[in-house]
């Protein structure tokens, strides 16, 4: 079974705790980054977003909370997590569709903004999914990668790499009942590339003006970038 498939299937089993355990895990942050990263978007109203590997939708229905007029569209490749989202997002301006991200079922030029959380880290070929995002990105158009990162702060750094080997990987085993895919998030974490090499692979795919921004001491990692007008 490749990448991608393992994927699919770890996030389809976890669907109905992944909201209550990246909370439980994280003591509520994820709350905090997510706000942080729809906020780097910039001022948003009437616009439509593309919110990639969206999951149970946090980010889509946070930007069209902070912005009335606004639409998202959700896209991610597990039907589970789609679900699970839309029980808590009836009638809401987002509109979830089932797809590869590495292959979106867009056309060229279709948003005005896109976002991806804890994502890219996930996909089989980041490169090209970057790519996507550049492709169905209206020019001008503004991107944010929100991503876990790995802290360099001394003690600091083993702490977190303690905690994420011990407790998040047995904790969210327990509760989720699917110590498998605990097991992968650690292994996910640890080997994903440095916020420098996220930046070469948004500079290959086209994007300029990019920035990053460490969050929580590193745990996690913004980065913000363009699609030149
Ligand atoms: C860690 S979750 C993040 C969910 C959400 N963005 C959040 O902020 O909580 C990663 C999501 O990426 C999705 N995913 C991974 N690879 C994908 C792909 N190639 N195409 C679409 N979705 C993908 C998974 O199904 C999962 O729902």
């Amino acid at each position: 079974m490749g990448k991608k498939e393992i994927v699919r299937r770890s996030f389809a089993s976890i669907a109905g705790s992944y909201d209550v355990l990246n909370t439980l895990l994280s003591f509520c942050a994820d709350k905090w980054w997510r706000r942080e990263a729809i906020q780097a978007l910039g001022p948003s109203d009437k616009e439509l977003l593309l919110d990639a590997c969206a999951g149970t939708m946090l980010l889509g229905k946070g930007f069209v909370r902070r912005w009335a007029d606004a639409k998202a569209v959700a896209l991610d490749f597990s039907l589970e997590m789609l679900e699970k989202g839309m029980e808590k997002a009836k009638n809401s301006s987002v509109i979830p569709v089932c797809g590869d991200a590495e292959r979106m079922p867009f056309r060229d030029e279709t948003f005005d903004k896109v976002i991806v959380g804890f994502g890219i880290r996930n996909l089989a070929d980041p490169q090209r999914g970057i790519e996507e995002l550049f492709r169905v990105l209206k020019r001008g158009g503004r991107v944010v990668i929100l991503e876990f990162g790995r802290p360099s702060l001394p003690v600091f750094k083993d702490l977190y790499r303690w905690y994420l080997s011990l407790v998040v990987d047995r904790l969210g085993g327990i509760i989720s009942h699917q110590k498998e895919t605990y097991r992968y998030f650690y292994h996910s974490v640890m080997a994903f590339p440095e916020r420098e090499e996220v930046v070469v692979m948004m500079k290959i795919a086209g994007f300029s003006q990019i920035r990053g921004r460490e969050m929580t001491l590193g745990i996690t990692d913004l980065c913000i970038a363009q699609k030149a007008p």
